[in-house]
């Protein structure tokens, strides 16, 4: 399957369950190596990034397998701590492989990552971060060598509050030796989530949901199964199909306290929002009403929302601003949508957004995760057929979403 054609114009009413978070799941299955052992994990979604980190770990000697909802991984055979080229560069998040590899076997090799085309996505704080911890790092064509006699607790800054540094640090330090402190850490929740899971493993790590991450050394990590939490970009999107289309949707197994800023913002645009404690329920007026956006780092306006308001709010009464901090280039989806009617212009980090009630359906290209799903809930409003073209995008971070929207009433074939 390589595109996705959807009739507009339908109303979105029911029932949907969020899947696993992708962004927890991801760190979570590198984690698995440090316990060189079993862990079984429930709520994992299936989707494709998470099967390229599979394959990852099955290329460097770990085992998986399948039971219903249950996946069991075996990594006591690790036997390379080489990331191989390909799959690295498929994907950003298989960057976090190297603080697992580091913190367990003390060293790892691996080229510069890949990932969606959303700005530049440096890993200089990651490095930074790995050098602090007493890492040598050497690189030569394109490749970057890890290694260390053993991983030294220190006090690490980060300039700016990066997820996957953050992440990176926690993995290479928790089996290190004395207390590594993180300030101006990241406090996004599929952090707490990984802490949560390295903590039931044995590990002592303080300061989750703060900026101030404290990572004390234990010496050996025990097997345990843990259940990831929900998917919350997911949960919004869904939220969203539900507002563009003047509809009612109803999420269950979400947290609605992970996406309090989004449901804020939803209220803004006159939707109703009842909040029950693992479901959320959107009612959405006819035409929903313009507002503005600052995405942030957590607690603030997630960046991975932002092309679905930008959707959204190009169907809304009145005129909006969006503005993006976090990565540079993540406007691309606007010339799409322009494509369709919407009347967004793009000046640097902002968006200027001029509510339209002409969009219609036409050919479009998806040209990452966030702005393929962004055309996904234009299309769903739209008059008329859309073809969304690149879907391999989407498919990289949404469970069954062809299935889950039919399930909505949607058109999508
Ligand atoms: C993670 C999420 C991604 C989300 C992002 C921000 C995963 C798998 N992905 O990505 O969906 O959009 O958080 O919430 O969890 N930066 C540097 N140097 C570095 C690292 C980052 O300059 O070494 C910059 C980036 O270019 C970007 C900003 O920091 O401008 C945020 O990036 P970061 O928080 O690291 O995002 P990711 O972990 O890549």
């Amino acid at each position: 399957m390589s595109k996705f054609i959807i009739e507009g114009g339908k109303r979105l009413e029911g029932e949907v369950q969020i899947s696993g978070s992708k962004n927890a799941a991801l760190p979570i299955i590198a984690a698995t190596i440090l316990n060189k052992g079993k862990t079984v994990l429930y709520n994992v979604p299936d989707i494709q990034d998470v099967h390229t980190m599979f394959e990852i770990i099955q290329k460097i000697g770990g085992k998986i397998n399948k039971k219903h909802n249950k996946i069991i991984i075996n990594t006591s055979e690790i036997h390379t701590y080489e990331i191989p080229d390909n799959l690295m560069r498929q994907m950003r998040s298989s960057v976090i492989l190297a603080g697992a590899l580091l913190g367990k076997y003390h060293q790892a090799r691996f080229s510069y990552p890949g990932g969606c085309e959303i700005g530049s996505r440096p890993i200089d704080l990651h490095l930074k971060g790995f050098e602090k911890l007493g890492i040598n790092i050497k690189e030569e064509h394109g490749e970057i060598f890890c290694n260390t006699s053993q991983i030294l607790g220190t006090q690490i800054n980060l300039d700016f509050p990066s997820v996957g540094a953050t992440e990176n640090i926690i993995l290479a330090s928790c089996l290190g030796e004395g207390t590594t402190i993180i300030t101006n850490a990241a406090k996004e929740p599929e952090i707490e989530d990984l802490i949560k899971y390295l903590n039931k493993m044995g590990a002592n790590i303080k300061g989750e949901t703060t900026d101030r991450i404290e990572i004390i050394g234990v010496k050996k990590l025990k097997e345990i199964s843990y259940n990831i939490m929900p998917d919350r970009i997911e949960a919004g999107t869904y939220l969203v199909a539900g507002a563009i289309t003047g509809g009612k949707v109803k999420i269950t197994n979400a947290n609605p306290k992970h996406i309090e800023t989004v449901l804020n913002k939803l209220e803004e645009t006159n939707c109703k929002i009842k909040i029950e404690k693992n479901s959320i329920e959107i009612e959405a007026p006819k035409r929903i009403k313009a507002t503005d956006i600052k995405t942030m780092p957590y607690p603030g306006f997630p960046t991975d929302m932002q092309s679905i308001f930008g959707a959204l709010l190009s169907t809304a009464k009145g005129t909006s601003i969006i503005t993006e901090n976090i990565f540079e280039s993540r406007y691309k989806y606007a010339q799409e949508l322009n494509r369709m009617g919407a009347k967004i212009k793009i000046e640097g980090r902002t968006a200027i957004i001029k509510g339209s009630k002409k969009i219609q359906g036409t050919k479009v290209v998806a040209y990452d995760l966030r702005g393929g799903a962004a055309m996904i809930l234009e299309a769903l409003a739209a008059k008329g057929i859309t073809e969304i073209e690149n879907i391999h995008y989407i498919l990289r971070g949404y469970e069954k979403i062809e299935e889950k929207l039919k399930k909505l009433g949607a058109k999508i074939y």
